[in-house]
């Protein structure tokens, strides 16, 4: 379908998926396998809700796994799985996939899992994970996969509004510095949530054995059991189904749930493989991420599952297991033609080897373009990663919303010229616009909310979980006919998008997305503490990390209990919200600034504390207390 390597082709495909969206993603269907294949492609009768594929029905688990058995794939390799923090290795391939996604299949029909049921998978990068996954999806259940960095509170939250009626888990997870018990997080999270999930299937690892309880089964017996040997044959869904709901962060403390459907999501994932990350199948792709974030779900997962590629499952770091060379061996290793990751991951490779020395070491000579996501490429490691890999460096600018590049350098339809700091243009099926305050489109150059006009292409998220009004209100209310993406930027004069960052009280922390209200709910809870504010400040390695101001209850002594009680809530933080918040910088100040309607200025002491002058909102209740924290955030 791609014309790759005619110099036109991006703007070709561009052009054509927004004059004729049917005729595009109506073509584009065909690379999948429909049970009914849809007469219709997009259903926009009741916006601004938008069906993709509203009459087709398949199974996004055949697409990805039983198609390309029979399409004599099955001694193919799907799954490297390459663990440095255990010291495994282990191939699956496509037939033994196929096997193995039966039997858990079977498993949870024989824990009562049936069509629409949810599953929540909290687990580390293992094989099983992913199995889950697919088995899921073959049986039309909706996994909910939870990343295994969150701590209870966050689990409870995500249990509570996806009420499963299995969670998958795990005994523990393997950081290189120690190993993180899963299991005590599971109970404690069940405790916490109002929903209890019938039962808890536990993958007991080497590492560290969980003790189980009357709801839990161990994962062996589970996969080796009577439902699981009976297996289970594919469920047929329809398009519009969802295959998964992922939570992410908005500003308060409730995650948002992503529904993502089945029919778009597969068409477009299997589109954006040839057509952005130019893979092919038979091709390895190398994502390193984690199932638990939209890159994992997307390009760990299902986009190279469903080209019929191989992908790799990596559970390691970029540094420290063992040396700033471990990417390049797993690329060289398994033949990898892509490495997907996030800007933070070669900001700690550069650190530890400045002059890219490793490289040398392994043969790079099938690899063919780096891309990165889920934070801002800045120009400086875009340019050491060009250098050191000597390959096209891609970015690529999406969301957990989205499920699939919003803005990337289409690589598969035609390489453009790439300008650093941009994640160059918009993708076909994007309608990408830059508005201002009033709605209306800024001219070239000018700063103004990034907003896509509806309707988004297949794949992004039609509705949230459960919740169209909170869909509707934080998304599309802003700017009717538009969704509102939370990032600001500008448009040059070529059509390049430069992503500057986030409008709203969102954290990035090392291209995890957190949210500054579950930090701040959690510093609340603390006795000593009355208020209290979290903003995201700027962090050479991290990109962001989260800093706390708080306001002590008046009574306590701040000179005297104020290391204690500081020690404590950076404790807290890592207890209710996961030690990937990584807050550990808190100031006890005396007042937060605030309008005069009582909105805490985030924003604003954010620019200062990054070094900027920002301008004083008119609406701000007291100008004293903001000068007052001048000092105290700039560090003199
Ligand atoms: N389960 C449990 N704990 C986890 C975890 C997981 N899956 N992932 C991270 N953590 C813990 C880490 O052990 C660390 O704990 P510590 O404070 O005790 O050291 C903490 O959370 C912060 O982790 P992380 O953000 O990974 O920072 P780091 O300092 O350990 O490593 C990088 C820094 C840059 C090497 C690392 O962030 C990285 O590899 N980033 C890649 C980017 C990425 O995968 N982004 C996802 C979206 S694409
Ligand atoms: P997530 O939903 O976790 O993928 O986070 C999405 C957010 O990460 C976006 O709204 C952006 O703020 C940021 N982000 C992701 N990719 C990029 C990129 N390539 N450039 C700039 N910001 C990015």
């Amino acid at each position: 379908m791609s014309d790759a390597g005619s110099p036109a082709a991006y703007r070709t495909a561009y052009d054509a998926s927004l004059s004729d969206p049917e005729a595009f993603w109506g073509a584009a269907a065909s690379a999948i396998d429909w049970v009914t294949p849809p007469t219709r492609v997009l259903d926009d009768t009741d916006p601004p809700f938008y069906r993709w594929y509203p009459d087709g029905e398949l199974n996004v688990c055949v697409n990805a796994v039983d198609r390309h058995v029979a399409a004599g794939r099955g001694d193919q390799p799907a799954i490297h799985y390459d663990s440095p923090v255990t010291g495994t290795k282990a191939t699956i391939t496509y037939a033994a996939l196929l096997a193995r996604v039966r039997a858990v299949a079977g498993g949870l029909r024989g824990l009562g899992v049936e069509k629409g049921d949810r599953v929540v998978i909290y687990m580390p990068m293992v094989p099983e994970a992913v199995i889950a996954m697919l088995a899921c999806a073959r049986i039309g259940a909706i996994h909910s996969v939870v990343f295994g960095g969150f701590a209870p509170q966050e689990l409870a939250a995500r249990i509570d509004d996806a009420a499963p009626k299995v969670v998958l888990s795990a005994s523990c997870g393997v950081e290189p510095s120690r190993i993180v018990p899963y299991k005590p997080f599971l109970d404690e999270a069940i405790r916490r949530s109002d929903h209890k999930p019938e039962r808890c299937v536990v993958l007991q690892r080497g590492q560290q054995r969980a003790e189980l309880g009357e709801r839990d089964i161990d994962w062996r017996d589970f996969e080796s059991g009577e439902a699981a040997l009976a297996g289970a044959d594919p469920v047929t869904v329809a398009a519009t189904d969802p295959l998964y709901i992922l939570y992410t962060s908005g500003t308060t403390g409730k995650p948002k749930g992503i529904y993502r459907d089945s029919g778009g999501y597969a068409v477009a994932l299997r589109w954006s493989m040839e057509n952005i990350y130019d893979v092919r199948p038979g091709e390895t792709m190398f994502t390193a991420s984690d199932v638990g974030w939209v890159v994992g779900h997307s390009y760990i997962v299902y986009a190279p599952l469903l080209t019929g590629a191989t992908t790799v499952l990596y559970e390691g770091k970029p540094i420290g297991t063992p040396d700033a060379g471990a990417f390049w061996r797993v690329i060289s290793e398994y033949d990898a033609v892509a490495l997907f990751t996030a800007p933070t991951a070669f900001r700690a490779i550069k650190k530890e080897d400045s002059t890219a020395s490793k490289v040398a070491d392994y043969d790079l000579s099938g690899f063919r373009a780096l891309y990165l996501a889920g934070e801002r490429l800045d120009p400086d490691t875009y340019e050491w990663a060009s250098r050191a890999l000597g390959v096209p460096v891609i970015d690529n600018w999406w969301q957990t919303e989205t499920g699939w590049p919003i803005a990337a350098n289409p690589k598969g339809l035609e390489l453009l010229p790439i300008k650093a700091g941009s994640p160059s243009v918009a993708v076909p099926g994007y309608d990408v616009r830059v508005l201002d305050g009033s709605g209306e489109p800024v001219p070239a150059g000018v700063e103004g909310a990034i907003c896509i006009k509806l309707p988004m292409p297949p794949g992004t998220l039609p509705t949230l979980w459960h919740d169209d009004e909170r869909y509707v209100s934080s998304y599309l209310s802003a700017y009717p006919g538009y969704y509102l993406t939370g990032d600001g930027g500008y448009i040059d004069e070529d059509g390049y998008l430069f992503v500057m960052g986030r409008t709203d009280d969102v954290l990035n922390v090392a291209g995890h997305r957190l949210s500054t209200g579950s930090i701040e709910a959690a510093l609340a809870g603390h006795e000593a503490v009355a208020e209290c504010a979290v903003i995201g400040v700027r962090d050479e390695l991290k990109g962001q990390v989260p800093r706390a101001l708080v306001v002590l209850k008046s009574g306590i002594d701040g000179d005297a209990e104020g290391e204690r009680i500081r020690t404590e809530l950076v404790a807290r933080v890592r207890a209710e919200v996961g030690a990937v918040a990584a807050l550990h910088q808190v100031d006890i100040v005396a007042g937060l600034p605030k309008t005069r309607s009582g909105k805490i200025l985030r924003k604003t002491m954010r620019e200062m504390a990054d070094g900027g002058s920002p301008a004083v909102p008119a609406t701000i209740e007291d100008a004293s207390v903001l000068d007052a924290l001048g000092p105290v955030l700039r560090g003199s």
